[in-house]
């Protein structure tokens, strides 16, 4: 195996249009954090870089949409993101900008390279053209009709109904979102990867060369896209938001995504070089650098197949060595959606939760789709911080720091150097360290969070067997040996939870007296006899039910409001809704339709006659509840016999996103009969 003297890690760069959501955290950047504490406290030496990616059409949609400039766009949420991960502890080593010139210059450079090796050929093809807007239109600025499905509001790229994807020339009756008119096809001209030219070499790379042992998910998405023979790509676009193309005849072209953002890792390390005394180059050019991507999987394809081809084209840089990239985190039972705000939003998350990062860093961890997607819930969320964080971790240093106090007035009892007495203790620790490096070596971050925990698991059940208040009085010594040995081993987990719970181990190290500077993760914790321990503090708090009953409340709010309606019906004239005669009417007795599930007998008072209406609403009201209560009748409908009864009108109801019924009825009491216009 190689030995690697440094390490570069990237996060994908999110874009800069939105806000960070539990699902981009679980994705990308939290497994990356944890991985680069680990690293670091190894002594290694590592860059960890990240930024926003701030081009690409759907910066400029949304500009448009709000009638601003897409520099206002990247500006806000440039700033909101980047507070929002050093709010939540994710350590970037920079937090770069693609729209800064040094990338500007990286990229164009990077072009033209691979332009001067003649690697590029440029095709000419037939793209839509908004006449009105007078721009060639980027896939997303099109919707039409799907091919495959017929949902009407499909895009160029993608119909996000039935999920295939789509090319904007499949679309059925396309129209462009920027002016409304139907585009027309012209033809433009776009530098293209021959990505078919790097099959061979990507098979022997990825499919052959066993030693990267990437994870089961990414490897199969791989070899799954090789399998199906590679296209040449478009590397650039007709746009004006971007990285221009770096030739005179590329006029009003920009490079395409892939040739820009993973750059941008490239261009984030120089800065952070250049600030930091380092060479650049050494980040990403030589061999014995190990380069990991942390990204989701809608950017696989991207970090295994695009850029590498890129980098190795290029021909002086180094290919990644791994690209551990995790599934999708859904929530409550459905799709993370930013259009539909169903997400549990990173800023919003801290301020309800203040002080509990670890808390999420530990749930997220806990439930990360390492393997396949996986699900957040608040209500798994409550269970696993009441029930792990605090009933065990948090219990465990508790319990000892309180019988320390008690009984040797928090000082450690003894002299000289406090060694493990207990062996089985003493192993536990051995495993624990050597399954814990293994877990965050290679990726598995849940499985290392799962040792840790089993740890503290091994502490309590020692403490409760060795029931040091039973022996106080009678062996006193026996007592101080108990105490010693959980100091010792709440010591080595302030130093194992470093990557994963960050401020809780600094916590811990104030409760131990200790600096973590003194701590090293691979070498021996010293603490003597009579050191002073620092007076117990709960690690972590309860969470109480109110708390999560306000967050389930806030989606369930969000998701009726997102909630798709039918559409609407074709219009009618002012004539036709006339001839429907709507009264108010009164329920003045109501009871079931025997041997029908789901009717209703009701007797309504109109003002004028009483009369009997049948209902399909049995499933949703109590008869009894009904009495009394003032309806919508429409009284002209022509009557109709169900189960034998004649049924004379129809009320009216409104259906919930849910499918649940509710009657519509006058706001106030009104007298029956009351016509409704
Ligand atoms: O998919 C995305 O979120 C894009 N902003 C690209 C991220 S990967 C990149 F940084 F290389
Ligand atoms: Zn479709």
């Amino acid at each position: 195996m190689t030995e690697f003297k440094r390490y570069t890690v990237t996060a994908a760069l999110p874009y800069a249009n939105g806000p960070l959501h539990i699902g981009h955290i679980a994705g990308a950047y939290l497994p990356a954090d944890t991985y680069v504490r680990y690293l670091r406290l190894k002594r290694r030496e590592v860059v960890f870089v990240c930024g926003s990616d701030e081009y690409g059409a759907a910066i400029t949609m949304r500009a448009k949409k709000e009638g601003i400039t897409p520099r206002q766009i990247i500006d806000k949420y440039h700033t909101i993101n980047k507070n929002a991960f050093e709010r939540f502890g994710i350590s970037f080593d920079i937090y770069h900008r693609t729209s800064e010139p040094i990338h500007t210059e990286t990229s164009q450079n990077f072009f033209l390279k691979l332009h001067q090796q003649g690697l590029f050929e440029v095709q000419e093809s037939e793209q839509y053209y908004d006449e009105q807007a007078q721009q060639f239109l980027a896939d997303r600025y099109i919707v039409g009709t799907c091919p495959k499905c017929s949902n009407p509001k499909a895009y160029g790229d993608q119909c996000e109904k039935c999920g295939s994807s789509l090319s904007p020339l499949e679309l059925i009756n396309p129209v462009s979102t920027l002016s409304g008119t139907k585009p027309v096809l012209r033809t433009t001209k776009h530098w293209y990867l021959p990505m078919q030219q790097f099959e061979p070499w990507l098979r022997e790379w990825i499919v052959h060369e066993k030693q990267h042992q990437w994870k089961p998910n990414v490897y199969g998405q791989c070899k799954s896209w090789i399998e199906q023979g590679l296209q040449p790509r478009s590397m650039t676009r007709d746009l004006d938001w971007g990285v221009p193309v770096p030739l005179p005849e590329a006029q009003g072209k920009v490079l395409y995504v892939w040739l820009d953002a993973p750059i941008g890792y490239i261009s984030a390390t120089k800065e952070w070089a250049k600030n930091n005394g380092k060479n650049w180059e050494d980040y990403w050019k030589r061999t014995d650098t190990k380069l990991v991507h942390f990204i989701g999987k809608d950017n696989i394809v991207f970090h295994c197949i695009i850029f590498p081809i890129l980098l190795k084209a290029h021909g002086e840089f180094i290919l990644p060595t791994d690209v551990p990239a995790n599934e999708f985190l859904n929530l409550e039972g459905d799709k993370i959606s930013t259009s539909r705000n169903w997400a549990v939003w990173l800023e919003e998350y801290m301020n309800d939760f203040p002080q509990r990062t670890d808390e999420l860093r530990y749930v997220l961890t806990a439930i990360s789709p390492e393997t396949g997607d996986s699900e957040f819930t608040w209500r798994d969320f409550q269970a696993r911080v009441n029930n792990e964080l605090v009933a065990i971790l948090g219990n465990f240093i508790n319990r000892v720091w309180v019988l320390v106090h008690k009984y040797f007035e928090g000082k450690l009892p003894g002299s000289g150097t406090i060694h493990f007495s207990d062996q089985s203790l003493q192993q536990a620790v051995e495993h624990t360290f050597q399954m814990l490096q293994e877990s965050l070596e290679s990726y598995k971050f849940k499985q290392g969070l799962n040792i840790l925990m089993d740890l503290v698991r091994d502490g309590n059940k020692y403490l409760t067997e060795g029931e040091p208040w039973k022996k106080i009085d009678s062996a006193p010594e026996q007592v101080a040996d108990i105490l010693n040995n959980c100091v010792l081993l709440a010591a080595h987990l302030a130093v194992y939870m470093q990557p994963y719970l960050p401020n809780t181990a600094v916590k811990l190290f104030q409760m131990l007296n200790i600096s973590p500077n003194d701590c090293y993760w691979d070498a021996p914790i010293a603490l003597n006899g009579g050191h002073q321990l620092s007076a117990p503090q709960l690690l972590f708090q309860k969470i109480e039910d109110a708390a999560i009953e306000q967050q389930i409340q806030k989606l369930e709010k969000n998701k009726l409001m997102h909630t798709a309606v039918a559409p609407f019906k074709e219009p009618i004239t002012y004539e036709d809704f006339a001839k429907l005669d709507i009264r108010i009417a009164t329920v003045v007795a109501c009871q079931k339709v025997p041997k029908a599930k789901k009717l209703l007998q009701l007797t309504l008072d109109t003002g004028i006659d009483q009369r009997t209406v049948v209902s399909g609403i049995a499933e949703y009201f109590e008869p009894a509840s009904l009495v009394g209560k003032q309806v919508l009748l429409v009284a002209n409908l022509a009557p109709r016999e169900m189960r034998g009864i004649v049924s004379q009108g129809m009320i009216l109801t409104a259906q919930d996103r849910d499918g649940r019924l509710v009657l519509v009825s006058p706001e106030d009491l009104v007298m029956s009969g009351s016509q409704v216009s």
